[in-house]
């Protein structure tokens, strides 16, 4: 069997760069070159400070510090990366789709059809080939097709690797996953290529942690464990609003249900909405393949989770300005917190951003502080909804870097993000400079409700009266 000594992965970003700094690092024998088409990307990869790195994840800086220049590099230079290696992991971006057949539903897969041609141009020597990205069912077909048809005699086996950390906690769950899922062909070169990527996981992953399956069952998988993760937030979230009617607590009942070892206790907490670049797009991928298949009941049946989730964010904007006396106009709200959860500056389909432009719409004026997110990304965010002109967000929305001065004189204040600090902050100083009667709207019930109300705080929470 082929001895895997290099590995390229197309696409540095937020599971290209982690997975590939915790491979290096877990095998030193391997060398693994990070590729992107991304200039500035790769340049903050390189960056001599580790701080520096284009993504932010608890533990990874160190992670980078020690592999890179021995065993972990990161470059422009795709075609040569392809040339050399023996594995070659896609990893780049599947989007939901804004144009033509499947707009607003089905997975864009310009970006995985790319690299496999790029990769049909190059290779002059046979490769596996590990779909990374998140994709829909049946792709490896399609890589497969444009593969097998170079007419240069090189050989190519296309597994299915999801990948299933989240950020926040990348290197955590990369260093000890529940479970890797590895999908192949049943011929004897198939198992030979599922053998040699199980080999490369056993360097720090027991065994019976490694699960291979078909390729179908594998890129299947992902989206199914995506959707299933997600509708638990929205089951969760569609009680909170339930609780808010009838004094019921949603975090009692998410300790009542989840001590049931059937049900579990993770996934319960009730929020102002599920955000990250993947729940929404794959549940839709989900939904576009179902109904590819006829299958109106099931695409329905999921098409829930996202309407779930969307009627949460609206719902949380709503009650703010009802109880802001139904008129928000120039009236200042701090936002704590813009990224999609606490310990990650990624903020792609972040509850925050679509508050926000429903306060916007009433012409409030927001104030943001976000400990890892910059205000460029915040406007970047707005102006990508082009509900209004860049001009309007820009001075309409004010970034502050210190959270004291984003609450002064503000009316209420809007956690959106669960970052610890927020606890601690003196929330007594808060209320002195903010206007009377000073809110707190908290989308993640992550502050102390009694003491903000011991302070004069008026307090609401998800899914409780109290
Ligand atoms: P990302 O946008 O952060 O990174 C993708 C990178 O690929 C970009 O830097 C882009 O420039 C690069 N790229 C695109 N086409 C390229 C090409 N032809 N050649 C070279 N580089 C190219 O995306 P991400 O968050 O890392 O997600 C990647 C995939 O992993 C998606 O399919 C996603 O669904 C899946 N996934 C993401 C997470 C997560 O937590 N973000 C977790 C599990 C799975
Ligand atoms: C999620 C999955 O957890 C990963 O297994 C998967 O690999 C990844 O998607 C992916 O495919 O991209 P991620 O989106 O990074 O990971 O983060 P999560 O911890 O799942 O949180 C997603 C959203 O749900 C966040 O906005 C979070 O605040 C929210 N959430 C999570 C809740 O509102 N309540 C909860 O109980 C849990």
């Amino acid at each position: 069997m082929k001895n895997i000594t290099k590995i390229c992965c197309i696409g540095a970003g937020y599971v290209g760069g982690p997975t590939m700094a915790v491979i290096a690092n877990k095998c030193p024998h391997i060398q693994v070159t990070v590729v992107d088409l991304n200039e500035a990307r790769i340049a903050a990869w390189n960056d001599v400070d580790t701080d520096n790195i284009p993504v932010y994840e608890p533990g990874l800086s160190e992670v980078v510090a020690e592999a890179r220049g021995r065993n972990l590099f990161f470059s422009t230079a795709v075609d040569d990366a392809i040339a050399e290696a023996d594995m070659i992991f896609i990893s780049v971006n599947t989007p939901t789709k804004t144009y033509g057949a499947g707009k607003g539903m089905g997975a864009d897969l310009k970006y995985i059809e790319l690299c496999a041609r790029q990769i049909a141009r190059v290779s002059m020597t046979d490769k596996i080939i590990v779909e990374k990205s998140t994709l829909p069912v049946r792709t490896a077909e399609a890589v497969r097709d444009i593969l097998h048809n170079t007419g240069k005699g090189v050989k190519f086996q296309v597994l299915s690797n999801p990948e299933f950390l989240a950020e926040g906690t990348a290197v955590a769950d990369l260093f000890n996953p529940d479970r890797v899922l590895i999908g192949g062909d049943s011929t004897e070169e198939g198992q030979e290529a599922i053998q040699a990527l199980v080999d490369i996981y056993n360097n720090w992953i027991p065994r019976e942690r490694i699960l291979t399956t078909n390729v179908w069952s594998s890129e299947l998988s992902k989206l199914v464990a995506n959707a299933f993760l997600a509708q638990r937030i929205s089951s969760i979230n569609s009680i909170s609003e339930l609780c808010e009617k009838t004094e019921a607590d949603v975090n009692e009942v998410a300790r009542a249900i989840g001590t049931d070892s059937r049900i579990g206790s993770k996934f319960l907490k009730a929020s102002v909405g599920f955000g990250g670049s993947c729940f929404q797009k794959d549940i839709l991928n989900l939904v576009y393949i179902s109904r590819s298949f006829g299958l109106q009941e099931v695409a329905d049946y999921w098409e829930q989770v996202i309407i779930m989730n969307d009627h949460q964010k609206k719902r949380f904007a709503l009650n703010m300005i009802k109880s802001l006396y139904n008129t928000i106009s120039g009236k200042k709200i701090a936002f704590l917190g813009w990224a999609f959860k606490k310990d990650t500056n990624d903020t792609r389909e972040s509850a925050a951003i679509y508050v926000a432009d429903e306060l916007l719409n009433e012409q409030a004026r927001i104030r943001v502080y976000d400990p890892k997110v910059n205000s460029d990304q915040i406007f970047g965010d707005l102006n990508y909804l082009q509900t209004r002109k860049p001009e309007e967000n820009a001075s309409n929305v004010k970034v502050f870097e210190d959270p004291y001065r984003a609450c002064e004189n503000a009316h209420a204040i809007a956690i959106l993000t669960e970052w610890d600090e927020f606890k601690d902050y003196d929330w007594q100083r808060i209320y002195d400079s903010m206007l009377k009667p000073a809110k707190v709207f908290d989308g993640r019930n992550l502050l102390d409700a009694d003491k903000l109300r011991k302070i004069g705080f008026k307090v609401q929470s998800i899914g409780t009266t109290s």
